[in-house]
């Protein structure tokens, strides 16, 4: 199958491209390496093709001409709640317009289906956990708000336009080649500091927990969306709430040491508990996240640690 994957220079979509590649199908890498993403050009796989553009470029109608998908796999966006806060136009114009040119180029160009990368933060602060695709989604943030509106649009486009769709709303990816200076990444930026041997800042008490999935079961979630999903949008998950603190200690575990902790007041706008129920993901896409957190953290610490500088 030909697809194109939006975002594949950056964390999640370029293990999603890795995945595709595996599984035989052509690839076309379309991501404009955005000076504030996790994006990187050495994250594409070398047997992928890469196109360096934005998503809002009226240029990407010769791309989908050219390289003719079957699917486009949409992970391209504003990616930050901290940025899209201060800055909601911009947000909007990558994450809602950058979308549309997408699906207009799609339509255009005869794409079967989008497989839509969305979020747990379309849900907000939710009254009972664990969150399920039942959740009234309530966001608090542009970055929730404009992940819920793409998924409105997606539902337009498949009733109106017969462009076929499945959005995974993922909870908290990590694994290798996330950026340790992204906001999201606990993970990454707790193993960035161990491999220093720097500090780590807890906010709260440390007992806050969320849903922690690791990335390679994240892109076999959309291995499986190719085929499966029509019209629907998914919680990806593991179902189990982990603690900042639980991190802290399975990563001294594995370095075999411990960094001073520094803890910091709870942050603005923070949530006590994440947690997916990922039944009909599991019911109707085969989907179960297989990796144990113990074993993607260690893969993580092993990814960093390869890749610090000489002595
Ligand atoms: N990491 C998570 O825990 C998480 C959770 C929920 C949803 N998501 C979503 O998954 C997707 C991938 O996130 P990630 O964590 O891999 O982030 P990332 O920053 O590593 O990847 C996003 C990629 O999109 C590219 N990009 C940004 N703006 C672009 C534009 N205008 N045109 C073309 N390319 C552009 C960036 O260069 C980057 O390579 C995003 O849509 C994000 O919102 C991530």
């Amino acid at each position: 199958m030909r697809i194109i994957v939006t975002g594949g220079a950056g964390f999640i979509g370029s293990h999603i491209a890795d995945a595709y590649l595996a599984a035989g199908h052509d690839v076309l890498v379309l991501d404009s390496l955005w000076e504030h993403g996790g994006g990187r050009r050495q994250n594409v796989p070398e047997r992928a093709s890469f196109v360096h553009m934005d998503i809002r470029d009226a240029n990407i109608t010769r791309i989908f001409q050219e390289f003719k998908p079957e699917v486009v796999c949409h992970h391209a966006a504003q990616h930050s709640v901290a940025i899209g806060s201060r800055d909601p136009v911009l947000d909007a114009q990558v994450n809602v317009l950058g979308l549309l040119n997408v699906l207009e180029n799609s339509v255009k160009s005869g794409v079967r289906k989008v497989l839509f990368a969305s979020s747990g933060a379309t849900y907000g602060n939710p009254e009972r956990l664990p969150i399920d695709e039942r959740t009234a989604q309530m966001p608090l943030s542009p970055y929730g708000i404009t992940k819920m509106v793409a998924e409105h649009y997606l539902r337009f486009y498949r009733n109106e336009r017969g462009l076929d769709f499945t959005a995974l709303r993922y909870g908290n990816v990590y694994g290798p080649r996330q950026d340790p200076n992204g906001e999201a990444g606990v993970i990454a930026i707790f193993v960035g500091k161990f491999l220093a041997k720097q500090g780590v800042r807890i906010d709260w008490d440390g007992d806050q927990t969320r849903d922690y999935t690791y990335v390679k079961d994240v892109a076999r979630a959309n291995l499986l969306a190719l085929a499966k999903g029509s019209g629907t949008c998914y919680c990806i998950g593991t179902g189990k709430r982990t603690s900042v603190n639980d991190i802290y200690k399975a990563l001294v575990e594995i370095a075999g040491f411990e960094v001073p902790i520094a803890h910091a007041e709870k942050r603005p706008g923070d949530c006590r508990d994440a947690q997916f129920d990922n039944a009909l993901a599991r019911r109707e896409l085969a989907w179960t996240p297989e990796t144990p957190l113990l074993e993607g953290l260690r893969e993580t610490y092993a990814y960093f640690e390869k890749r610090l500088p000489p002595e």
